[in-house]
């Protein structure tokens, strides 16, 4: 496969295929697997990872890429084959998490500052010995509109690290997936969404600019617009997908080959609805599809819970939201299909 960063970021969002976010931090995955009463353990971190990995139907047509965690980019299957190894078989890419966290922002309550960019230009070259050919780095935006969340200063340092940790990856030959994060956690309405994601994506591809990045080899991974979870409203998808290219029409630049969302919290079949309105409402400029990790991997997790005699109905279940996700990236999704599996 061709090394230039422009073919990988083609390549990522090709075709319906969209991205396995499996980058879950050892707290986080802490969390998922306490969910379904499984001790997180490296082995058993390793066994549930290598479970989807394995899943070559899902992993060979649906499935461009993984974003694997440090741990697990070097840890090896239960035969000893590495599980980079794995993933490139199926024809899929290797990727890699290299921000540290959110931590707060120092001075201003409520807004965090994604850290690790100290030292990243030597943890990018590692990566890319390991096999690496793209990384990740989430911002996290929160809305509290009365608290004064987010912060321009927020919005403006965020941005910036995610410029500097792109320009970075581009020098190791590594496509940036540049993640600012609005959450929908709040109880704000859809519109209020509409107005931070806008101002976070402006300053973005500000920073980007004045960065030097080359957008044709980068891909974004942003939030849809969408109503808080908190604001107790349920959009349709149709107003999701309105907002949503609306907002990325008059902001994210022709260049950028794709963009490929996070689930950010959405139920299974409302991040996989919502994606199918969005590419329904098409042609875009760019190429739109998933980048999710709890909307393709709450299923599967459940049926596998941990037991080596549930890998096949664990590997079914992620086969499926990975191929329905894949139709809706394509426009081709129907309610009726998930029901007839
Ligand atoms: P979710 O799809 O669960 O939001 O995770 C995607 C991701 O990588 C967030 O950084």
């Amino acid at each position: 496969m061709s090394e230039r960063l422009e073919d990988i970021a083609a390549a990522i969002v090709a075709g319906g295929k969209g991205l396995l976010a499996a980058d879950e931090s050892s707290g986080t995955i802490k969390k998922r697997f306490d969910v379904i009463g499984v001790e997180s353990t490296a082995g058993s971190r390793r066994d549930y990872r290598e479970m989807m990995f394995r899943a070559s139907e899902a992993m060979s047509r649906y499935i461009s890429g993984v974003i694997l965690y440090d741990e697990t980019i070097r840890q090896k299957a239960a035969d000893g084959t590495p599980l980079v190894d794995i993933i490139k078989a199926a024809g899929s890419i290797p990727g890699i998490k290299v921000d540290l966290g959110a931590k707060p922002l120092a001075g201003f309550p409520g807004d965090t500052i994604t850290e690790g960019l100290d030292g990243l230009r030597e943890r990018l070259a590692d990566y890319y010995k390991l096999g690496a050919r793209f990384a990740k780095w989430r911002a996290v935006i929160d809305i509290e509109i009365g608290k004064g969340v987010p912060s321009a200063n927020s919005i403006a340092s965020n941005t910036h690290a995610l410029a500097r940790y792109a320009a970075l990856c581009q020098e190791a030959g590594i496509v940036p997936i540049v993640e600012p994060e609005v959450l929908m956690d709040g109880a704000h309405s859809i519109d209020t969404c509409y107005d931070v994601s806008k101002a976070t994506l402006v300053r973005l591809y500000d920073e980007l600019y004045a960065a030097r990045v080359v957008l044709e080899g980068s891909i974004l991974k942003p939030n849809m617009v969408i109503s808080g979870r908190k604001s107790g409203r349920t959009d349709s998808p149709e107003e999701v997908a309105e907002k949503t290219i609306k907002l990325f029409r008059e902001v994210v630049p022709a260049a950028v080959p794709g963009i490929a969302f996070l689930s950010g919290g959405q139920e299974d079949e409302e991040a996989t609805a919502n994606l199918n309105a969005i590419n329904a409402i098409g042609p875009h400029p760019w190429k739109l599809t998933f980048s999710y990790g709890r909307a393709l991997q709450a299923a599967p997790q459940k049926a596998w819970s941990g037991k080596a005699s549930n890998v096949a109905a664990g590997q079914a279940a992620f086969t499926h939201r990975a191929h329905m996700n894949h139709l809706a990236a394509l426009g081709k999704w129907k309610p009726a299909l998930e029901k007839a599996a």
